[in-house]
Formats: structure tokens, C-alpha cells, sequence
């Protein structure tokens, strides 16, 4: 791998990762600081990603509990892995919610198509106590959804390559400067 390459080839990978469900970085585990200060962390599919500005997105429910601890703290961590890569990628990142304005309309009408509508439409807010049959969304022409859309500012990458041969390698990356690091 040639260093000065490396950075671009990871944001190809994350670009075709928004493109093809199969791509292993498709689903980020993503890392924040809870309400009680301890540390928290769920799955998310990675929407967007944006090499000239550095930026990656992804599509949540604007009540949900990471919303709230991303307003309080936006420093977060996404923690990729691709199995056929053999690379693990951990992204520090500086987290904006948008609820509403021209990028959640068109991640609105590209989601409110799909099968995944449902989720931003409930009339309860994720995480809160449920019974079964409580929960009705209302009708997706009333326009009532809830999805925001969360930007990554990306800030440094940590890049971790598994060789078959037991050779690791591992870079840190801060825009494009490289820096090869003992794996
Ligand atoms: C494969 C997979 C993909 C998911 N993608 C998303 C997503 O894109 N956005 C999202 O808000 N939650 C997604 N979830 C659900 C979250 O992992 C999490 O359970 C939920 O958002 C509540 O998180 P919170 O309580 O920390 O806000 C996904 C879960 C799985 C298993």
C-alpha cells in the first residue's frame, strides 16, 4: 500500500460501504458519551460519506436517546470492521443533528419510500417503556416524521489492517497526513 493512497482508499471503501448493504462497513458500531457520563454505544448504517469534506451521516430517530447525548457531547467514535478488508477503521468524529432543512428533506424522501418509514413515524419516542399493541405511527402523509440526520465530522482515523500472514498494519490519518503506527 502506498501511504499517500491510503486515505483515499478508505474513503472509497466507506463511499461503497453507503452503496452495497453487503460491504462490512455498512453497519458502524457508534460510540458516545451517555447522559450519565458512561460510555454508550449501538449499531448504525453509514448513509452518507464525503471525501472533499470529510464528512460522514447517518439517519436516526430525533428523540432517540443518542440525539440527546450528541447535542450534550458530539465528540463520538465509529468503529468499522470489514471482514473481507480484514480492516478495522475507528473514525473520531464531531457530531451535528439536523432535524429539519434541505438535508433531512432529502434523506426524507429517500427513506420515507422505504420499508424503514415506519421507524421515524411511531408517535412514542424510542427507548421509552412499551406494551404491545400501544404503539400505532401515524400516517406518513401527515408529514409527522422524526428522522434527523447526524454529520460526522471526521477528525482522525486509526486504520488497522489484518494480514492472513500474521502482518499487521496500522496508520493514523488527520486529513491526509499518514502516520504508520506499531499495530
Ligand atoms: C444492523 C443495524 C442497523 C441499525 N441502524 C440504525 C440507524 O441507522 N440509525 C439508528 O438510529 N438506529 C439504528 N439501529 C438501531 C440502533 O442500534 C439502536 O438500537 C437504536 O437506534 C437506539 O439507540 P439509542 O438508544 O442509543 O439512541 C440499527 C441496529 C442494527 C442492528
Amino acid at each position: 500500500m502506498i501511504p499517500d493512497h491510503l486515505p483515499h482508499r478508505i474513503w472509497q471503501e466507506l463511499a461503497r460501504a453507503t452503496q452495497d448493504r453487503h460491504h462490512g462497513w455498512r453497519t458502524p458500531v457508534l460510540a458516545t458519551v451517555g447522559a450519565d457520563q458512561q460510555p454508550n454505544a449501538r449499531t448504525v448504517v453509514l448513509r452518507q460519506a464525503r471525501e472533499p469534506v470529510g464528512e460522514l451521516a447517518f439517519f436516526t430517530d430525533g428523540r432517540s436517546p443518542k440525539v440527546a447525548e450528541l447535542q450534550a457531547q458530539p465528540q463520538a467514535v465509529l468503529v468499522f470492521w470489514s471482514a473481507r478488508l480484514r480492516w478495522q477503521l475507528r473514525v473520531a468524529a464531531r457530531c451535528e443533528v439536523l432535524t429539519d432543512g434541505p438535508e433531512v428533506d432529502t434523506a426524507w424522501a429517500r427513506v420515507g419510500q422505504s420499508a424503514a418509514a415506519g421507524d421515524y413515524l411511531t408517535a412514542q419516542p424510542p427507548g421509552q417503556p412499551w406494551a404491545e399493541g400501544e404503539l400505532e405511527p401515524v400516517p406518513a402523509s401527515t408529514g409527522a416524521h422524526h428522522l434527523a440526520v447526524v454529520r460526522a465530522r471526521v477528525q482522525t482515523m486509526d486504520w488497522l489492517a489484518l494480514g492472513l500472514d500474521g502482518q499487521h498494519r496500522r496508520a493514523r490519518i488527520e486529513g491526509q497526513a499518514l502516520t504508520w503506527l506499531t499495530p
